[in-house]
């Protein structure tokens, strides 16, 4: 009964998408446990370019059901507009399931996410305003509103909604002076994506349980990276959610004995989004370089990436914190032509040796890389699918990583589609 799980080990964006399509032939579901619709997983197979916020990247294959978990927080309009997109494409939706326990992401949600940043000023974290960590905070406080209460709109949802949007207005209006949002409004969307959300809703750890008893392989999808993590992350830049493994557990309601392999998704080099340090960062003309050849925008904002090299220090307690089993490199072809690749290997703080990676975030955005350089490759790496394909030079620069991270690379990516990939050692067994 094996669960396997693809997290991301850097600070998001590492290709998880990709992974997971290419690994779910051989899975019945993809089953997503954290985030919202702040992800941007972009797939590209033989049905084309997809780009998914909060369905997981398993419908693509015939016989994979794709399932949104109770850790997830969920913009029903995403939702359904990616659904509806998803059926005009030809892909059946019909084996797309979501959790009664799963919270939603109400219009107040992204209201005060976008006025909380605006009045954070230059300490803003610079959220993808789409209502996530506003929608997180109402869980935790108990005023979160669920899927399932869509299923008793005038019984639960009337009442929690009453309740919650009145609160909600005092804010709105006493804190920020805006308009507060009227509950015949707020209501009448609810309704509307009650009957348009009812056909998919499940107590979905009843069907993952039922699977994995069935000794049916399942992958669960992870969302944002380690790195944004809201426990083990550069805090408070970071995301409201536990994208790392134990967010599995809890997520999907899945015990973590029933998880037997941890992938952890790395980029050959790093990228962030928004505010917070980031030691191995490039600046200059060599960073607008990469991030034009690697067209590193956000997904979901389109925002400029930042982009830095390898941090192998960042790598090492992303695989601490998750343990992870195996590694998966993406996009390798990038660093193609470069005359030489740098790793960062440690940090310096005032002058003084930093091995691992801190917890205060003030000392981290004065943690300084020591850098390793590498001999870097003309031949290219790009739509390579062997490892005997790749140059040497490509090969060392793996090998230095994994000896660093402390974990053996399975699979390296080296272009956006399915079939450039490399398999160096079976995954899912
Ligand atoms: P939030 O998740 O929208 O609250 O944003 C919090 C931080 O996480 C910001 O720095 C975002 O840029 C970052 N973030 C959230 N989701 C992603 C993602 O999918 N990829 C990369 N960064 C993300």
């Amino acid at each position: 009964m094996p669960a396997y799980a693809v997290i991301g080990g850097q600070w998001g964006d590492e290709g998880k998408g990709k992974v997971i399509d290419y690994l779910a032939g051989s899975t019945s579901a993809v089953v997503r446990f954290a985030g919202g619709p702040n992800a941007g997983h972009t797939v590209v197979n033989d049905k084309g370019k997809f780009q998914l916020h909060l369905v997981p990247s398993g419908l693509f294959w015939p016989d994979a059901c794709a399932i949104i978990g109770n850790g997830v927080v969920i913009d029903a309009d995403v939702l359904l507009g990616e659904l509806t997109e998803l059926d005009s494409r030809g892909i059946d939706t019909s084996r797309f399931y979501v959790s009664e326990r799963a919270h939603l992401i109400m219009p107040y949600h992204i209201l005060l996410d976008q006025l909380e940043e605006e009045a954070k000023g230059s300490a803003a974290i610079g959220t993808t305003g789409r209502g996530v960590g506003p929608a997180y905070t109402d869980k935790i406080s108990r005023l979160g509103i669920r899927v399932g209460d869509l299923l008793d709109l005038e019984g639960s949802l009337a009442s929690r909604l009453e309740q919650t949007l009145e609160f909600k207005n005092q804010i709105i209006t006493k804190i920020y002076g805006k308009e507060p949002l009227e509950f015949d409004t707020v209501f009448q969307l609810c309704t509307d994506w009650a009957e348009q959300l009812a056909p998919y809703v499940r107590p979905t750890e009843q069907i993952v349980q039922d699977m994995l008893d069935q000794g049916k392989n399942i992958l669960l999808e992870g969302a944002q990276g380690t790195l944004l993590d809201i426990d083990h992350g550069s805090y408070p830049y970071v995301t409201s959610s536990s994208p790392s493994i134990g967010g599995a557990s809890t997520g999907l309601g899945l015990s973590p004995q029933s998880i037997t392999g941890v992938l952890g998704v790395f980029k050959a080099y790093s990228t962030r989004v928004g505010g917070g340090p980031m030691p191995s960062e490039m600046h200059g003309q060599m960073a607008e370089d990469l991030r034009e050849k690697a067209q590193e925008f956000g997904v979901t904002t389109g925002r400029a990436r930042r982009v830095g090299w390898f941090d192998a220090v960042a790598g090492r307690y992303s695989r601490e914190v998750n343990g992870f089993t195996g590694l998966v490199l993406t996009r390798l072809d990038i660093l193609d032509g470069f005359e030489s690749v740098k790793v960062c290997v440690g940090y310096k703080v005032d002058g003084h040796a930093q091995d691992r990676f801190p917890s205060n975030t003030n000392i981290l955005a004065q943690c300084e890389p020591v850098f390793e350089e590498w001999p870097g490759w003309d031949e290219p790496t790009a739509s390579a699918t062997s490892a005997k394909q790749l140059p040497a030079n490509a090969l060392a620069y793996v090998r230095r990583i994994e000896e660093l991270v402390g974990c053996k690379v399975q699979i390296i990516s080296t272009g956006p589609s399915r079939t450039e990939t490399i398999l160096v050692e079976p995954v899912i067994v």
